[in-house]
């Protein structure tokens, strides 16, 4: 039994739905980016908008729980007992170029192990959620990791494009799981990756740094799903700090984890 909810659950997922009405209605948007630390990073006046619009409803519906959102100045711990960890949008960079793959991504802790999931996407109006051991949904129908061998999978990655030192392992590495599949894909949201891991969309996903606002609630999804997901050499995952982060069903996660383990990450 969840220590949340249903009632509870119904607010955070509509709250996500309500979020990814602002998204759909933005407009001029470049006119709003700021750059962030980093390579190719940015930020927009959205960005700010919808977490602060997360951030009030959240504390109304959970007020025990801490707060952490990717567009903080200062993050706080994550601390035992309750937490939020949220991306107002993960695919800011998407959003600002109008392709339209971005997601809102919710995720509650419970002394630092997800409890309950949520990412939408507004533009396909896809709604996946898990709580932990109830398994995993989109749209309210249960999701499943796909059956496949890699072999007749898809792999979809990340470029971790904010850290330029690992943009050619993560190329090594694309190449390497696109030799052992059909093919390849990168779409700019991590948590929407990760999510269609869940649903049997893909086999795979891989993304050598992440931070914990990217992965909180996709991670709970795709282990409701029937997945796996780990740091890059098999490590546990935590979510206190970045990592990289491989999540497949667990033929596809053992093959990039074998191979990370036996070139030593190279
Ligand atoms: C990014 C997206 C992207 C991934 C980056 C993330 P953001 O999140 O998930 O797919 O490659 O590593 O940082 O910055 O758009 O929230
Ligand atoms: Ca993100
Ligand atoms: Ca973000």
């Amino acid at each position: 039994m969840s220590r949340i909810t249903e009632d509870t659950k119904k607010k955070i997922m509509d709250l996500a739905k309500d979020a990814g009405g602002i998204l759909l209605h933005a407009q001029e948007i470049e006119k709003t980016v700021e750059e962030k630390s980093g390579r190719a990073n940015f930020v927009t006046a959205y960005d700010k908008k919808v977490q602060a619009f997360l951030f009030e409803s959240l504390k109304e519906i959970l007020p025990q729980a801490v707060l952490i959102g990717e567009e903080e100045e200062t993050h706080a711990a994550l601390p035992k007992g309750l937490a939020f960890i949220v991306d107002p949008i993960d695919g800011t960079t998407n959003f600002m170029k109008g392709y339209c793959v971005s997601a809102i991504s919710i995720g509650l802790l419970e002394d630092g192990e997800p409890l309950f999931g949520v990412v939408y996407n507004p533009y396909l109006g896809e709604l996946f959620h898990a709580a932990r051991g109830e398994g995993a949904f989109c749209n309210g129908k249960p999701i499943h990791v796909s059956p496949h061998r890699l072999g007749d999978g898809i792999v979809i990655f990340g470029t971790a494009p904010y850290n330029e030192e690992l943009s050619k392992l993560s190329f090594r590495y694309a190449y390497e799981m696109f030799t052992r599949s059909l093919d390849v894909r990168r779409s700019g949201s991590s948590a929407i990756d990760v999510c269609n891991v869940a649903c049997g969309r893909a086999e795979l996903f891989f993304e050598l740094l992440l931070s914990p606002w990217d992965y909180a609630a996709s991670s709970l999804i795709l282990t409701e799903a029937g997945g796996v997901i780990t740091g890059p050499a098999g490590e546990k995952l935590i979510y206190d700090s970045k990592m990289g982060v491989i999540a497949g069903n667990a033929q596809a996660h053992k093959i990039f984890v074998d191979l990370w383990q036996e070139r030593g990450g190279a």
